[in-house]
């Protein structure tokens, strides 16, 4: 169930500065943030607030086999779009960093949660966003989940690749950009008994457009090193893989996880980088069994 009380819609219109909303139906809303762009977000469920987060080049539909659970668990699950993916409009400039995208989390936790604490739950780039977010607004974090991602840099070479493809994108398609990233995202299993998952996938990362791909590198490419805070981490943090993960491997997790102060591991079986999308039984049981643990007051 999905419902808007009057407060928030009043805060909307009294407070045109901050926010707009422009859309809301029973499971989505889009608001006008402050730069001018929209940020489009799913929302399902009633009770303690959970923010999904999005990896690179998708959008919020990856995580549709977990929004229903997570609503019928007691969780109101926010599920946005990260600006110039899926339904929302791309923040204008060259040099946006994912703290620009942190800085609309916050206002969509505001706009959603009021004063709440929420849990969130990142996906390899929306883990870096997750923890951008983190940086700033620790205070209004009750959990955190990390997976498939990781808190270092990219290596020298890695970083290149991320310049080469914002460059190389201005002048071709995204899928001709995106499509050496499919077999490291999805693993062989997947790819052998799930053909139309992998279809499904593949017409999502073709629908983000050239300019979003070029923006998301750069920020990419830009991100700040977390190892050495990990520490600083104070709330329960959940590290998630899948088993046969090729861009955030167990081995690797298992130790960068071990730098936190109240971490947890899990490795996904038959599963890639999207664990959520290619086991979610699984992938949902650890979720949940993790949120459940904490719940916020
Ligand atoms: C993702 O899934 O979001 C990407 O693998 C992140 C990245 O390119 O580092």
């Amino acid at each position: 169930m999905f419902r808007f009380s009057s407060y928030r819609l009043a805060l909307a219109v009294d407070s045109p500065n901050e926010w707009e909303l422009i859309r809301v139906n029973e499971t989505t809303l889009e608001l006008v943030m402050p730069a001018g762009h929209t940020l489009f977000a799913r929302r399902v469920g009633e009770g303690s607030p959970v923010l999904l987060l999005h990896g690179f080049p998708l959008d919020s539909r990856i995580w549709q086999n977990q929004w229903s659970t997570l609503a019928q668990q007691g969780y109101d699950v926010v599920v946005p779009d990260l600006p110039g993916f899926g339904h929302s409009t791309s923040m204008l400039g060259t040099d946006i960093s994912l703290d620009d995208w942190a800085e609309d989390l916050e206002t969509l936790r505001r706009f959603c949660f009021g004063d709440q604490s929420i849990a969130m739950v990142g996906l390899s780039m929306g883990g870096y966003v997750a923890l951008a977010y983190w940086k700033r607004w620790a205070q209004h974090l009750h959990q955190l989940v990390l997976t498939n991602t990781k808190p270092s840099v990219d290596a020298p070479a890695a970083q290149q690749a991320r310049w080469n493809m914002a460059e190389q994108v201005q002048n071709s398609t995204t899928w001709e950009a995106v499509a050496p990233m499919l077999p490291r995202l999805v693993c062989a299993h997947t790819r052998e008994q799930s053909e139309s998952t992998v279809h499904w996938l593949q017409s999502m990362m073709a629908a983000v457009a050239p300019g979003t791909i070029a923006t998301a590198q750069r920020a990419m490419a830009r991100r700040e090193d977390f190892t050495e805070r990990l520490a600083k981490i104070g709330v329960p943090t959940l590290v998630v893989t899948g088993d046969q993960d090729p861009l955030s491997t167990p081995p690797e997790n298992q130790q960068w996880s071990q730098r936190l102060t109240r971490g947890q591991f899990h490795i996904i079986p038959q599963a890639g980088h999207l664990p959520m999308l290619e086991n979610p039984d699984s992938f949902n049981q650890v979720l949940v069994h993790f949120l459940n643990q904490h719940p916020s007051h």
